[in-house]
């Protein structure tokens, strides 16, 4: 049966003290908002609404980038969740099968507590997301009667003895998309919110003998962020969770507590993590891959066999082939390196090409913006580039050639050719012991003045 989600994130996030909207602050590099779309993807949706409010255009962007596909519908007041839930319904109209609601601000359901509620679908009208919650605080409690849910009560409605009840609502509901719809119809705000309540629709089925039921997750999924400080917890969660895993899938890692993952990193098995390593967005490293300590990459592959830093950065566009070492203080940015290409000490590497085997000196720069535009370097294979060569692009150096160190390569330099572009160097016999005598007699001078 095909399913459809409904993503709320209409909120403001008041608690963030932020000026961006809260769902799209980061977590592992990836705003809330695509966290809970990527646990949705799990899926395969038919179709996904994301209803926005505050900071609208900003959050169907983000969400547009993660899935063009995504419709984006806004929710001028935000007069609770049911109310927010309503405003997909035009989006819906016409797709049969499943809806399901997800919050925008928790971004670590699993997939398979999605695939667990899909199932549960097969026997229960309304399935709803719940946890035992070590501390009940505010939330959302489910009522139940044996293995039916019966209603849920929200915390500023509930009895005393309704709040005993640890057993709470995460917020996640599932039902037959046109029977959501005509179950919000009924839900009106008549509580001490004020509030169109989701949360309601669980009363109003039994009340017209469709079946309710509760499938049980882990608290830790249902972490949502509503301050800073939970922003930062669910940062350390993930990474611990992330941590744990490649350890789990065969990555070696000395202090994996320094390690910082990216939302969608891959790691190789049999890659060696040093400490203090920091992996942004979209980073593939395969296995037998050795990243040293203190390096930064992000956007980037590196194949099998190779060796980055310590130190070193690898920026969007960064393409290593095998057997490729990139050592300290050099920064890689939308260049390809092929296989056993060296660039080992303090060089710059930007939109360029490097063949087999070739040798980057130490202070090599590929200077490839003239203010204005990029321009590209093409680098042969078994080139030899000297230390300190400027590399002016716009410029390519042919297979086996070489250039000299501390040359400003301007124009191309042909296979085999060594292209040297400095001065000559002249010696002057005597000349630094005579400057000596000089400047050590000015500063006698200067001393007995004085
Ligand atoms: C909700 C549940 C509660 C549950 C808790 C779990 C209801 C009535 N209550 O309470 O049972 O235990 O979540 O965290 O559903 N939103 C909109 N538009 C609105 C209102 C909310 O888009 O008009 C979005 C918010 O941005 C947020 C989510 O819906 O992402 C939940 O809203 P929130 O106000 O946090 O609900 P809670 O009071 O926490
Ligand atoms: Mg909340």
């Amino acid at each position: 049966m095909s399913t459809s989600l409904i993503i709320l994130a209409a909120g403001q996030g008041t608690r963030m003290n932020s000026d961006l909207p809260k769902v799209l602050h980061k977590v592992a590099g990836a705003p809330l908002l695509v966290h809970a779309m990527r646990a949705g993807a799990a899926l395969e949706p038919e179709r996904t609404v994301i209803v926005t409010g505050h900071g609208a255009d900003a959050v169907a962007k983000a969400a547009m980038d993660f899935d063009p596909d995504a419709q984006v519908v806004l929710q001028d007041e935000q007069l609770g969740t049911g109310h927010a839930v309503a405003q997909a319904r035009e989006a819906l109209a016409d797709v049969t099968g499943d809806a399901i609601v997800l919050y925008g601000d928790t971004p670590f359901i699993q997939p398979e507590t999605l695939t667990a509620m899909a199932a549960a679908r097969m026997y229960s009208d309304v399935v709803v997301l719940g946890f035992d919650a070590a501390d009940p605080g505010r939330y959302g409690r489910l009522i139940t009667d044996g293995q039916t849910l019966t209603k849920i009560v929200e915390f500023k409605d509930a009895t005393e003895t309704e709040r005993a009840i640890t057993l709470c609502n995460s917020g996640v509901i599932s039902a037959d998309a046109k029977v959501l719809f005509d179950l919000i119809d009924a839900v009106g705000n008549d509580n001490a919110a004020g509030e169109y309540y989701l949360t309601d629709i669980v009363e109003i089925a039994r009340s017209r003998g469709l079946s309710a039921s509760v499938v049980r997750c882990d608290e830790a999924e249902t972490l949502g962020v509503n301050t800073r400080a939970q922003l930062a917890q669910a940062e350390a969660a993930f990474q611990s969770r992330a941590r744990a895993e490649a350890l789990e899938n065969g990555v070696n890692m000395t202090a994996p507590e320094t390690v910082f993952f990216g939302f969608d990193t891959y790691l190789g098995r049999d890659s060696i993590i040093e400490p203090n390593v920091v992996f942004g967005p979209d980073v593939t490293v395969e296995s037998g891959v050795e990243i040293r300590a203190f390096s930064h990459l992000e956007g980037c592959h590196v194949s099998r066999g190779s060796v980055v830093g310590p130190y070193a950065r690898l920026r969007p566009g960064a393409e290593l082939a095998e057997h490729v070492k990139i050592g300290n203080f050099v920064e890689v940015k939308n260049a390809q390196i092929a296989d056993g290409a060296k660039v080992n000490h303090l060089s710059y590497v930007g939109d360029a090409s490097i063949g087999k085997a070739t040798n980057v000196g130490a202070g090599v720069i590929t200077c490839n913006y003239d203010g204005v535009f990029k321009h590209r370097t093409t680098i042969g294979e078994n080139v030899f580039v000297g230390s300190n060569t400027m590399l002016v692009a716009p410029v390519t150096l042919g297979d086996g050639s070489m250039t000299a160190s501390g040359s400003v390569i301007t124009s191309d330099v042909p296979a085999e050719a060594l292209a040297v572009a400095r001065a000559r160097q002249a010696n002057k016999p005597g000349l630094a012991r005579r400057m000596f005598e000089k400047l050590k007699n000015l500063k006698a001078k200067a001393e007995k003045g004085a």
